[in-house]
């Protein structure tokens, strides 16, 4: 009787003491929800952008899009913000999800948790790169909560997580010599400490395929399906390919032509960036539409010529809103910096992933990195590829439907994966 007694007793001390330590290891995290409220910068973005100073036609004779902006679509995205785009009003439809900040390793994460309420719901990381932020994958966030099928006739709903890179939008600065490798290291924590998920799926795009591709390799038994549209390793030349008896089909050519045609033309931005970010950081950082041009640009630059009509919801109205957050988050000076911090960030070096759960690649014809089955597969456990004719870098804005149809089929190799 007594030994019961005292065991009972114990057993219940013990689950209150696991009780207050789990208390107190969510509140280390200081885990809280977070409302988007930048309704007070807003009138003085408007005062710069009606007082900015545009030249009346071309500096130049028009060249077109090769040499960048081009002065006419400055002015009509200029026309448009003053005129008819409504940053209180995307506040309030952004507020619609549920977000959060917690804070890892002296960071603040701001992110969007959405629950599919689904037993067996497949927690998935969405990450984005530069000049992106959560905004593209607004689009697929409600979608991929409900329960669909796989092209396999399997069950697949997702519990959605889009966090903000450090620098970007409402996460905090990072130290000057952060890494994707902490970056990493630190959503890694927030999947499986703050949010207790002991296993899940991500889908990273630009900077953000680095940072998927290094969760797959380095959490093996935590991430146990990836996700990419892009690779943390060079595209290979024309040359290159066929010396790895590589053949491409026509498709694969166009789109082997822009990653060439971005090599050899587009890539200034990404000197700045690697080499001086200071200054194009505060050379726009009190300017909307500095950050106009730059970021615009490479918006319209890297996206399907077609872009904003459907399927892709690419409005110039949505260019716009992603501008205005890094300008009213005041982020535009920190995120550029992850180019200065990953010089490394592109492998030359081919390595297949330590990791034999499920890899799945979605290629579209515009996006500026191209890499064939043949490459991907050097790199992964490849199980699914899929090339769409429409599309280009930001395909939860570019292709939604394309890329959430390639992101259920997660489902189709998840169990598999156990
Ligand atoms: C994108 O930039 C490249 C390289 O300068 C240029 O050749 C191409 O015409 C541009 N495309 C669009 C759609 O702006
Ligand atoms: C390409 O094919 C040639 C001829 O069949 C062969 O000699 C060579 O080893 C192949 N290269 C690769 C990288 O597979
Ligand atoms: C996970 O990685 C370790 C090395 O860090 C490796 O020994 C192990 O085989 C990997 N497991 C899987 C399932 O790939």
């Amino acid at each position: 009787m007594a030994s019961s007694w005292i065991h009972t007793l114990a057993s219940s001390l013990l689950l209150t003491m696991m009780i207050i330590r789990t208390a107190i290891a969510k509140e280390d995290f200081k885990l809280r929800p977070f409302e988007i409220d930048l309704s007070d910068r807003v009138p003085r973005m408007i005062r710069q952008i009606q007082e900015s100073h545009l030249p009346q036609t071309p500096v130049y004779t028009d060249t077109g899009t090769s040499a960048g902006i081009t002065l006419s679509d400055l002015k009509s995205f200029k026309q448009q913000w003053l005129t008819s785009f409504d940053w209180d009003q995307e506040q309030i439809s952004l507020n619609k999800f549920s977000h959060f900040t917690a804070e890892i390793e002296g960071l603040t994460v701001h992110f969007i948790h959405e629950k599919s309420g689904a037993a067996d719901a497949i927690p998935l990381l969405l990450i984005h790169g530069w000049p992106g932020s959560f905004l593209e994958f607004i689009p697929l966030v409600d979608d991929l909560t409900k329960t669909a099928m796989t092209k396999s006739g399997k069950r697949v709903s997702f519990d959605v997580i889009v966090p903000s890179l450090p620098g970007f939008a409402f996460s905090s600065s990072p130290p000057i010599d952060w890494t994707i490798q902490d970056t990493t290291r630190v959503f890694n924590t927030l999947m499986t400490h703050v949010l207790a998920y002991e296993e899940y799926a991500t889908f990273g795009t630009d900077w953000g395929s680095g940072v998927a591709y290094s969760l797959y390799d380095q959490w093996n038994t935590t991430v146990r399906a990836a996700h990419l549209d892009f690779l943390p390793f060079y595209p290979l030349s024309s040359a290159e390919l066929a010396a790895e008896n590589i053949t491409l089909t026509g498709l694969e050519e166009f789109e082997e032509d822009v990653t060439i045609t971005w090599s050899n033309e587009g890539t200034g931005y990404f000197s700045e960036q690697t080499t001086k970010p200071n200054t194009i950081g505060l050379a726009l950082y009190d300017s909307p539409i500095g950050q106009l041009a730059w970021i615009g640009e490479k918006f319209m630059n890297w996206s399907d010529p077609d872009a904003g009509h459907a399927p892709s919801v690419l409005t110039r109205n949505e260019i716009l809103r992603s501008v205005s957050l890094y300008y009213l988050t005041e982020s535009f000076a920190s995120s550029v910096v992850i180019y200065a911090q990953n010089p490394n960030g592109f492998s030359t070096v081919y390595s297949k992933a330590l990791n034999d759960a499920p890899l799945l690649f979605s290629a579209f014809k515009y996006n500026p990195g191209f890499w064939p089955p043949a490459l991907v597969a050097q790199v992964g456990n490849l199980v699914y590829y899929k090339n769409h004719g429409f599309g280009g870098h930001f395909p939860g804005l570019d292709n939604p439907p394309a890329l959430l149809g390639d992101l259920r089929e997660i489902g189709s190799y998840w169990e598999a994966s156990k």
